[in-house]
């Protein structure tokens, strides 16, 4: 099998952590690409230095030219200003539509047959650009949001049921924004409904007010995080639940992860991306799964899906 290329496009504080969990599963060669002379270079040096210890042997650049991005089968982007305390998501879009459009122009010219996942914020009309700009088919341009999400609402389920975060199984659909919707009804300890045993715990009442502050907080964890830090966002989440995708691509896994996917009629949606389960593959998006929501969920996408309309009409 020939060996498999991954490009990254931006090498601050989530790109760094993206090329050593490349480095570390051996994901293939990688390059790191940053417009800051010497910061790739030496971050790239950095974890190739270490190959001896982490016993990885695959090999690692920095560079500021995108010619070196050419043969990539995965591109990550996360060039791009992250927020600061207060700042909404949506308040990067100026200027990080600038500089997407230069991102977006490099990856067509030098990696046209790529698989793109977006991290940069605000996520969905980051990813919108990113496809527009390409012209790439939708299947090879998607973003990562919900994986991080999800994460995020599972781990809040697991600390307050006190189980292993290995075992809950959680989702959230929709836009990358304070709207999202953590799917409730589906979310589980290994098929066993998370309602149930937050109602054996505290009682139906007590168990829904519960239920709604982990909803609440999964909404603004990407905020907590950043009010913490004061100087950036958060960077290793969003590294690990984006190189679930990328290994799901590069190894035709067909997981099923929360996606930024273009949608065409799923869910009611058409032509805006929005976060659904996909199965990823070495195609990279393979199909979109479609489920029944019930009236209260499918009004929280509704809402969710008017954020993103908003935001991407504003880029018109
Ligand atoms: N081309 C390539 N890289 C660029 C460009 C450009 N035109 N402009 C800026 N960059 C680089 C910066 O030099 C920096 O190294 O993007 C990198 C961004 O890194 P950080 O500032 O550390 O931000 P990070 O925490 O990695 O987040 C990146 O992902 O989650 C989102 O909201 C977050 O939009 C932000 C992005």
């Amino acid at each position: 099998m020939a060996r498999k290329k991954i490009s990254l496009i931006g090498g601050g504080q989530i790109g760094g952590v993206l090329a050593q969990l490349c480095a570390l599963r051996e994901l293939g060669d990688v390059v790191l690409f940053d417009i800051v002379e010497g910061l790739p270079q030496g971050k790239m040096l950095d974890i190739a230095e270490v190959g001896p210890v982490d016993r990885y042997d695959v090999c690692l650049k920095g560079t500021n030219s995108y010619e070196d991005i050419k043969g990539s089968d995965v591109v990550i982007v996360t060039a791009g200003l992250p927020r600061k305390p207060g700042m909404s998501r949506d308040d990067l879009i100026e200027v990080n539509s600038k500089i997407m459009s230069s991102v977006a122009e490099g990856i067509k010219q030098y990696a046209p047959d790529s698989i793109v996942i977006v991290i940069s914020n605000p996520l969905d009309a980051m990813v919108t650009l990113c496809q527009k700009i390409t012209g790439f088919p939708f299947s090879r341009v998607i973003g990562q949001a919900g994986v991080l999400d999800s994460a995020r609402f599972a781990t809040f389920i697991a600390w307050e049921l006190g189980v292993s975060v290995k075992d809950v199984v959680a989702m959230t659909l929709g836009g990358h924004g304070d709207d999202m919707v953590p799917l409730v009804r589906y979310a589980s300890v290994n098929g066993i409904p998370v309602m149930e045993l937050l109602e054996q715990k505290y009682g139906a009442e007590k168990a829904k007010e519960v239920m709604e502050a982990m909803v609440k907080r999964t909404r603004g964890a990407g905020g907590e995080v950043v009010a913490l830090l004061k100087t950036g966002s958060a960077f290793y989440s969003p590294a690990s639940s984006a190189i679930a995708m990328a290994e799901s691509i590069l190894k035709d896994q067909k997981r099923v992860l929360p996606t930024c996917c273009m949608l065409q009629g799923e869910f009611g949606v058409s032509g805006y991306y929005v976060g659904v389960p996909a199965v990823l593959g070495e195609k990279g998006v393979e199909k979109i799964i479609q489920f029944k929501l019930d009236a209260e969920e499918q009004a929280m996408m509704d809402k969710s899906v008017a954020a993103v309309k908003g935001l991407v009409d504003s880029m018109k």
